[in-house]
Order: C-alpha cells, then structure tokens, then sequence
C-alpha cells in the first residue's frame, strides 16, 4: 500500500511538472472574441494557472503582430483570465490570431472585423439553449453548429445559455459548446471565430444551491461578468455595468436589456429573484432612462434598433401569463416606448418555443402588417437546446389583442413542432436595397434545415451619423 502511495505521489508530480512546469501554461478556455468594432475587438481566453507571458499574436496574412494581454486571478472561476483589446484594425476586413501563455499556444483562427456602414450584414440568434445534460448540451452544440455554418458576422445567445451560473454549467457551456476546449468532448469554433454577445437570462442568476438567487451577484454574476466583455453602460452601480449594454453594427443599433426582475413591487417580474439581484427596468430607473438616451441616439444614427433581452413580454407560454411567478407581461409597459422611438424589432426567449408576435398603434389589428414600420414585431427564440413546450393553458386570455379571449390575437407565428424534438435559431439578414431603402429579413432555421415564418421589412435610410 505505501509502495502504491509514493508511486501515485511520484507520477502525480511528474504530470504536474511537465502539465503545469515552469512555462507551460495549461489552457483551460481557446480564445474567444466579444464587442467587435470597424476598428477594434476584444479576445478572451483563460488558463488554469497563473502565467507570466500573456499574448495575442495576428495579422492579416499570418499573424505576426504581439498585443500583450491583461491578466488576473478570477475567484468566482478560480482560474486566470487574460484579456486584450486590438485596436487600429482595418474595417471589414479578416484577421489571422492564435494567443501564448508563456509557451503554451492555442489554436488559430480567424476573426472579422465590423462592416463599414454601408455594407450588408447577417447575425443569428440563439435562445435557451442550456447546459442541464448530455442530450441538451449535444442539443445546443447540434444548432450552433448549423448557426455557424450559416457564416453569421456575429451571434447573439438571449439568455438561458446555462442551466445554473455555477462553474460547471459554464464550463460546458465554454468548453463543450461553443469553443473546442475540451479534449474529451469538443464544441466548435463558434465562439472562437465570431462575436458573441450574451444576454443575462434568469437561469444566468441562479445557482444550484438554492437553486434561485443565493449570493447571486458575488458569485454567478461575477462568473458571467468575467467572462464577458460587454460596452460600458457607465451605470453608477459597478454590479449593473455589462448587464445591460448597447452597440452599433452596419446600420444597425442594438440595445440589450436585463430585465429579468426590478426591486419595484409594482412591477415585479420574477418573485423569486431578491430585490436588488437585478437592474430595475420600470419607468424613471436608471436603466429605463440610459434606454431612452439610447433609443433617441439609435433613431438618430440607424436605420433599424433592435432590443435584445430575455423575458418575452408577449408569449403564449406559461412564462407570458399575467400572474405566473417569472412573467414576461409585465414588460408591456415598455411596448409604447419602443414604438415611439420606432424600435423595428424585440428579440426575446424564456419560454422554451418560437413565436412571433405583433403589436400596434391602436386599430394595428385590421391589418395587422408585419412591415409597417409604426408596428413592432417580437420574437421568441427559446429553442435552441431545450424541447419545445406547448402553449399554457388559458394562454388565449393574454394574448388577445381586444380583451376579449379571443382573436385577433398578438402571434403572427406560432410553432407547432412540440414533441417533434427539433431546435432552431433565428437568422437576420441586413441588405441594402438600391440607394435610400434597407431590408432586413427574418426566418427561423430548425435543425432538419426547414425553414418558417420567413418575412422582411423595409426601412428607409436617414442621413447617417
Ligand atoms: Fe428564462
């Protein structure tokens, strides 16, 4: 028994050595890349222990140009996070990187700067797509994979990307879904090759000890702010900075909220979430008026603004009932805003289905016209991982569009594939069409390839800033 003990101890150090030895880093995630610009992107990557030599080498033939990483020990995670931001890159134009920690390299691979504003563009949109096990990670890899082949200029995941924001859910999340970092069960270059900007969903939040909320924002929200790198809000609470954020692409403004919850009893919307674990959304709060500023700057300098967040205010699911304990509904007091400022698409998840619906100045109802710009379509993506649920009962109550139970009701698109084990993402093309006029259109791609609810709108382009 002794002999077998001083054996174990002598190969466990010579693994050690030769894993962790002096230079040899041991990488624990490949780069992945956040908040791309025309002129500037932000790599990530992380190893398991600490390391001296941190760098990001590219170029456009080979890469040949250092960026020296920041470095630090990341608690939450208990591993290293290096993190350098390039700038003065040529817009729409692609890039060769691979990134050294001391003298462990990863693998290389290709990065693509933001189109110039006159360009056409093209992203996909994931939703609940989710860690909980095997079949719903393979799932989730399955339809990022056909995302990513579609060759999308960046991604989007609406939230609910892991079951729980404990360790283990990110690290499949990270390591076998959408980077190839684990060597026993890789995932894809998805995350490596194009940006992709995550939204916080409640599942985000939660850990699995109490399952809702425990010690949220010092350990699950800490995870999800370290692995991120959002655009600054510049909120005037540091735990609200990169929850909420917004950036421009092509002609296009983004704006993504958190509004998984407020400390506002009026308005609540997750009642198992404490107050103040997430952003207030309502009227006057600090996020609902950075929303505005935003909103008025997008209407300036873009011919389409998208919000992005994870709660469906409009869904025929059990999460869109009035009174269920994680709600969406309350939302619909942000529904005039958005139009006001001309907002010309909401993209959501939560409830684990896909549907589109759509709402109006009053009378909208008589035509219901999907691509009348004072009309605002929302869409529900909560089916990139997760086995599609039916509708909730009594879901005709509230969402009817005259109070009544029944027709006209807000879904334009309601899927009918429950059961069907199928899984799906949204893709958005942008494309300009002849001098003054943008097109953007929207279909739903599930994984047999099939395609629905395709449809484009129109928008005519101001001067841009
Ligand atoms: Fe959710």
């Amino acid at each position: 028994m002794k002999k077998l003990i001083i054996k174990t101890a002598i190969i466990s150090l010579i693994l050690n050595v030769s894993i962790y030895g002096k230079n040899t880093a041991s990488l624990y995630i490949q780069p992945y890349i956040q908040n791309v610009s025309q002129t500037e992107i932000t790599i990530l990557w992380w190893t398991r222990n600490e390391t001296q030599k941190n760098n990001v080498k590219y170029g456009q033939v080979e890469p040949e140009i250092i960026k020296k990483a920041a470095s630090r020990y990341i608690e939450s995670v208990d591993k290293y996070l290096h993190e350098a931001t390039i700038t003065n890159l040529k817009p729409e134009n692609s890039y060769h990187y691979f990134v050294k920690s001391d003298d462990t390299k990863s693998g290389t691979y290709t990065f693509h700067t933001a189109v110039r504003t006159n360009s056409d563009f093209h992203f996909v949109i994931l939703g609940d797509g989710r860690t909980d096990n095997d079949k719903v990670i393979q799932n989730h890899r399955a339809i990022t994979k056909i995302a990513f082949d579609r060759n999308p200029d960046f991604a989007f995941h609406l939230g609910d990307m892991v079951y729980s924001g404990d360790q283990i859910h990110w690290d499949r999340f990270w390591r076998r879904i959408c980077t190839n970092s684990d060597p026993d069960d890789p995932g894809l270059k998805f995350a490596s090759s194009i940006p992709y900007y995550l939204v916080v969903g409640n599942h985000e939040i939660y850990s699995s000890r109490t399952f809702y909320s425990d010690g949220n924002l010092k350990t699950t929200m800490a995870r999800y702010k370290a692995y991120v790198s959002n655009p600054k809000n510049n909120s005037k609470n540091d735990l609200w900075e990169e929850r909420y954020y917004s950036f421009r692409y092509g002609v296009a403004s983004f704006i993504i909220l958190d509004t998984n919850n407020t400390s506002n009893d009026q308005h609540d919307n997750h009642q198992y979430l404490p107050d103040g674990s997430t952003p207030d959304w309502e009227p006057n709060s600090e996020q609902y008026l950075w929303l505005l500023k935003e909103l008025e700057k997008a209407q300036k300098n873009s011919v389409f603004t998208f919000i992005v967040m994870h709660p469906a205010p409009y869904s025929r699911g059990p999460h869109g009932a009035p009174d269920e304990v994680q709600s969406g509904y309350h939302i619909r007091i942000l529904d005039p805003v958005f139009r006001e400022y001309g907002v010309d698409a909401v993209f959501c998840a939560h409830d684990h289905h896909v549907e589109r619906c759509l709402t109006g100045p009053e009378g909208f109802e008589k035509k219901m016209d999907d691509s009348d710009p004072r009309n605002l379509n929302y869409f529900i993506i909560g089916n990139s991982g997760q086995s599609a649920r039916k509708p909730a009962d009594g879901w005709q109550s509230w969402i009817d569009i005259n109070d009544n139970d029944g027709e006209p009701f807000y879904s334009r698109y309601f899927y009918d594939w429950v059961k069907a084990d199928s899984y799906s993402f949204l893709d958005v093309d942008i494309e300009k069409l002849g001098e003054k006029n943008w097109q953007a259109t929207f279909q739903i791609i599930r994984d047999d390839l099939k395609m629905f609810d395709k449809f484009s709108i129109v928008r005519e382009s101001a001067d841009l800033n």
